[in-house]
């Protein structure tokens, strides 16, 4: 009805334009913060990014991924806290179609987003993935597995967020770029590799820089997006649960405090610091 009557007073041409405009207006003001992403949310590291998100700024909107979101306990609870800015998607960085539909929901929902953060990863599971200890325990499938999850699925997310990438911050953040944050490792490095083991892992991590510095290059020429690597330092979660007898004390960190401590960096990123490998202190690590 009330659609009839605007359609008499202003005709159907200037109807239709009138009718984009309001809604342009309507979704620049429901989205005038920031729009996140992250993805592999489902828990550890990439469930804390969502929280701290989302409890630190009352008007940032936050997309979070996995799987299966329905099985995801600590994300559907913070669903029911942040109901209307906690967006949940499936998606599985092994499954490009999964990608594709969540980069046409963000269109649809959100036309943009101002920080993409891939923090999915594996390092270990039973009788899939054994972190190598000796040469004579490489596997290929491993190896494949390992690249596939690490490094291939990260850049096909990027692939298909980039059109959405577009600069402002949010977050109570002054950037000026759009971000990519993929979440690597330090045993990635190549130059500080001084302990051997683990190869399907490091190699994977290795690959995902490599990746990241090869898309950070275009996007200089392209696009004001930087692109970035983080190590989280050891963190406390599923991942890191097998091998934690070996860290030294001080040196496990909490969720809370790594992820606090990468927010730091993110939120503070210039367009001259694409393409580069930051540890959890804003130290610059070695390829
Ligand atoms: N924890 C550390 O000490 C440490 C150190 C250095 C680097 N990192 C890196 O930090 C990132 C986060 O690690 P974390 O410690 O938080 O690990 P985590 O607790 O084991 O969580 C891993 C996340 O990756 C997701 N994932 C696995 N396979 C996936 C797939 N095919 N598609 C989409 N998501 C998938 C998991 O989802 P599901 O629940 O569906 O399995 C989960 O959300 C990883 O990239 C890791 O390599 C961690």
């Amino acid at each position: 009805m009330k659609l009839l009557i605007l359609r008499t007073l202003v005709g159907p041409t200037r109807l239709r334009s009138t009718v984009h405009k309001a809604s342009i207006c309507s979704s620049a003001l429901q989205w005038e913060s920031g729009v996140s992403l992250v993805q592999g949310a489902s828990r550890g590291i990439g469930l804390e990014f969502a929280r701290q998100l989302l409890e630190r700024n009352e008007k940032e909107h936050v997309i979070a991924t996995c799987r299966n979101p329905d099985g995801a306990t600590g994300l559907l609870e913070l669903k029911r806290r942040f109901m209307e800015r906690l967006y949940l998607l499936p998606l599985d960085v092994t499954n490009e179609s999964t990608i594709e539909a969540s980069a046409n929901s963000i269109r649809e929902r959100y036309g943009r987003l101002n920080l993409l953060i891939n923090a999915s990863g594996v390092l270990s599971i039973p009788d899939v993935l054994q972190p190598e200890t000796t040469l004579t325990k490489v596997q290929k499938s491993s190896l494949m597995f390992a690249y596939e999850v690490n490094a291939v699925g990260p850049i096909l997310v990027i692939k298909h967020m980039w059109p959405l990438l577009k600069a402002g911050g949010g977050s109570g953040t002054e950037r000026d770029v759009a971000i990519v944050a993929n979440l690597s490792a330090r045993v990635g490095s190549i130059g500080d590799n001084r302990f051997g083991g683990w190869h399907s892992y490091r190699s994977s991590k290795s690959a995902l820089n490599q990746l990241t510095k090869t898309i950070s290059v275009e996007f200089a020429r392209k696009d004001p997006i930087a692109c970035i690597l983080l190590h989280p330092g050891t963190v406390d979660t599923d991942l890191s649960k097998p091998f934690q007898r070996n860290v030294p004390d001080g040196k496990l960190f909490t969720k809370e405090f790594s992820v606090q401590k990468l927010l730091g960096i993110i939120d503070n990123v210039k367009i001259r610091d694409n393409g580069k490998f930051f540890a959890w202190d804003g130290q610059e690590i070695p390829w």
